[in-house]
This record gives structure tokens, sequence and C-alpha cells, in this order.
């Protein structure tokens, strides 16, 4: 490695081995410059469909969402969909599929279901994906039904509030392949959270650029530059975890070391210290000590409605954890909200993808409590979790009302799809702040070279 390459933050450099906040040990995933054709290839996207989506786990939703016997949703994925459900036995991902004629039994997103009847000749399943009944039964030979077919079952597993689906009978369990450390996410409580906003938008370009571009802080300066007053973008700390998984560690409520300012405490940086509690009519420090205020402000309200935040460091309370699970998952982790991202392919086109993210909420009865503002909840959103927020879809040319920075995001992102498919263009150079791209292809890369079985 160069000996001049200037170190990228460590955000507590003090922070001992076993602490989630220290610094991860370096991964040397080289130089190399990766090749481009898997943005624009449809034959590229079928072998990311047999050798990654088929057999990776995949984050399919999460458990607050099925609070009572029967609750199901759906979860889709290119041209699959699944049913997950809560049975007697726990949790169980179904193929949304009848074994009769093949029609989809399930097409409402969510509900509840003492059984699943098809619409098209109502054959009916138990909750536990077995026949139930077959309707004019006896007009069948028994040859064709006397193994009394039923719905056929994907692996399903549970990790942190979360629900991973694998399409892979053979697969490694979750744990094995999730990369991240034990604690990192059930640190959050996320089975306590509640779906306060769910939007599922259609963004023009292929699923990795959206994957890479929520994977590095480089273009805030750019793209995003109202950030520059409250986000630390070049003292961010990226990690590397195995099997793909990665994190960077944003500073919040500091300002950026790019803007020649770093003593007026700026609106918002005022917005900020108003969310965690501290008044900024009578804040004393500069903007180099907000950040401070804020972890101590979040502390006093932790006291104040026992919220046991002596789990969390002072970094967790200030800053964005913003924590990526290979292959398509992003979630942004703060103690009172955590936004979750996910960057499904399209159904037939590469150069498209679905944007699907949750906004949730840790419940807690007190007005000042909120999500951090770069999440974009629009005002009106109701933050309680009392009713889950419908699923809010939306085409390519339609406005999902993301917010400002993810407005920005998607704004921009087709001019990258674009401009990389030039003939000019030979394939990325990715700097040590764009590391955890490096990190993401390698794992892809390895991943699509596993010869698929049968
Ligand atoms: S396709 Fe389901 S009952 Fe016929
Ligand atoms: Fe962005």
């Amino acid at each position: 490695m160069n000996s001049k390459l200037i170190p990228v933050a460590v955000i507590n450099p003090d922070a001992p081995a076993e602490c989630l906040e220290a610094k991860q040990p370096e991964i040397d995933n080289g130089t190399a410059i990766h090749d481009k054709s898997g943005y624009f290839s449809s034959s590229f996207m079928q072998r990311e469909w047999d050798r990654v989506w088929t057999r990776s786990w995949l984050l399919a939703g999460v458990v607050s969402d099925l609070p009572a016997l029967g609750d199901y949703f759906l979860f889709r994925i290119g041209h699959e969909s699944f049913i997950i459900s809560r049975t007697k036995e726990g949790i169980r991902a179904f193929y949304n599929v009848c074994p009769h004629r093949g029609s989809r039994l399930l097409n409402q997103e969510r509900g509840n279901r003492k059984v699943f009847v098809c619409p098209f000749h109502s054959w009916s399943f138990t909750q536990d994906g077995a026949l139930r009944s077959i309707t004019d039964e006896e007009t069948f030979r028994p040859e064709v039904v006397g193994h009394r077919p039923g719905l056929r079952q994907a692996r399903c597993e549970i990790h942190a509030g979360l629900i991973f689906i694998n399409m892979d009978d053979d697969a490694v369990p979750l744990a094995e392949e999730l990369g991240l450390p034990e604690g990192y996410l059930e640190n959050y409580q996320i089975d306590r959270m509640k779906v306060v906003r769910h939007v599922c938008s259609e963004w023009g370009s292929n699923w990795k650029v959206g994957v890479e571009a929520f994977y590095e802080s480089y273009h805030l300066h750019a793209v995003h530059p109202e950030t520059r007053g409250v986000m630390g973008d070049l003292n961010v700390q990226y990690d590397l975890y195995p099997m793909g998984a990665s994190r960077m560690i944003v500073p919040l409520g500091e300002p950026s070391p790019r803007i020649p300012d770093q003593q007026t405490v700026n609106e918002g940086l005022q917005f900020m210290l108003r969310e965690a509690g501290v008044d900024p009519d009578t804040f004393a420090g500069s903007a180099l000590d907000v950040r401070r205020a804020i972890q101590q402000g979040k502390r006093a309200r932790s006291e104040r409605l026992g919220l046991g935040y002596e789990r969390f460091t002072d970094g967790q309370l200030s800053d964005s954890w913003a924590t990526g699970i290979f292959p398509n998952v992003q979630i942004g982790c703060h103690p009172e909200a955590i936004f979750l991202m996910r960057f499904l392919p399209h159904d037939t086109d590469p150069q498209k993808f679905w944007y699907d993210t949750m906004t949730l909420m840790f419940p807690v009865d007190d007005p000042n409590y909120c999500p951090p503002g770069w999440m974009g909840l629009p005002d009106n959103t109701d933050v309680t979790g009392t009713v889950r927020a419908p699923t809010e879809t939306y085409l390519i040319d339609e406005d999902p009302n993301l917010g400002l920075v993810l407005g920005q995001d998607a704004a921009f992102l087709p001019s990258v799809q674009e401009g990389m498919r030039s003939k000019a263009f030979q394939g990325q150079l990715w700097g040590e702040q764009e590391q955890r791209l490096r990190h993401f292809h390698v794992e892809l890369e390895r991943r699509i070279a596993i010869e698929p079985c049968g």
C-alpha cells in the first residue's frame, strides 16, 4: 500500500478491540479494476439470479410486522413471491405458488389467514403449508394427488428482529453468512421497533449502483451539499467484516472538515441539538462541541425515560452506523430508529432496481423522540407505530417523497448508470473512502464464480 496514503478516520481510537465501535483490522482487497459489464447485461443479471439471489440469505422483512398467529406479508424478489407467515411453529416462508396449476395464492400485500385458499380452484392449505382440501377431490386420480401436495417452503431464519429467507435448501445457516459480530444488530432491539413508513420506489440504475451510492460518504459534499454543516463526511470510519459485510460510521452533529467555518452553530446543528433535548439558544459551545452535547442530551433523556442507553457507546447516540449485509441490505442504525434499505433487482431490466426502504421507530412516549432528519420522514408521519404503514409503491417517473437527501440520490444515479455504459469508461477507480464498494464486489465475484448445483 502507498506509504503516503492518508489513513481514513478512526472514530474512537481508545475503543477496546471487543467494542463494536473499534476499527476493524484492515482487509486488503487489492487495487484491481472490476469488470463493468455486470451493470448492463441481461446474462450477468441471470448469473446473479442463479448464483446470488437464489442462494444467499435475503432480508424478507421484520418480525414486528407479524405480531399474531396467522399474520403474513409478501416478499417479492425478481419473479418470485414468498408468503412470510407466523405459524404455530414460528415464522415460516412459503413460495406463493399453488401446487395445482401454479396460481399465486395471495396477492394482498399483508394480512392474516387461518387457511390459505387458492383463488383459482379453491384448493386450501393450512397455516403450516400442508394440503387441507382439494375441490372435487373425487374427480382426481389418486396417482395425481396421492402425495398430498402442500406449499413449498424456503429456508427462513430470524436475526435481531429481522427475517431472512434462502431459496437454497443446502445454504449454510444465516449466522455463518451474516458476517457481523454478535450483538451488533441485537443492541438496537429491532424486534421492538415498528415500521412507520415503507416505500418501494423504482430507480433508474442497476441495483449495484444503488448499493455503491449508499456505501460511501465521499459523494456527500457534491451531491448533498446541505449535509456539509452537520455531517463529518471526511471523519468517517470504514470497517470491513467477513462475507461481504461492512459498515461506515458517519459522525453527525459536526461540520464537514471541508468547510472553513468550524465554529458557528448553524441551523442544521441547532436542529440536531433540539432533537436531542438541548436548547440551542442557551448552548454556549461552538460547532465542534455539538456532537458531544447531543450525546449528553440523549444520555439525559435515556435516564429520564428509562431507555437503557448504557448499552450504546457515546458515538452510537450521535452518529449514523450505516451497516451493510451482503448482497443488498444497508441499515442506518440509530437508537431512536433504523432505516432499512433493500436494493432489489428489477424483474427484467438490469438498468433499474427497486429501492425498498422501511423506517422503524423504537416506541417511546416523548414528542421530541424522532428519527434523524436524513431519513426524510414526511412531517405528517404517524411515528407511534400503532398502525402499520402501508407500503407506498412508486414507478420511476413518480416522486416517492423520500426527502431531500434520498431524492438527490434518486435523481442523480441514472446519470452514473448512463455514463458508466460509455465506451470511454473503463471501470471504477475506488479510493479508500470507497473500500466498502471494493469489498462488496470481491464478495459478489466470489459468489458469482461458484458453480450452481444441480
Ligand atoms: S391453481 Fe390453485 S387451486 Fe387451481
Ligand atoms: Fe447519497
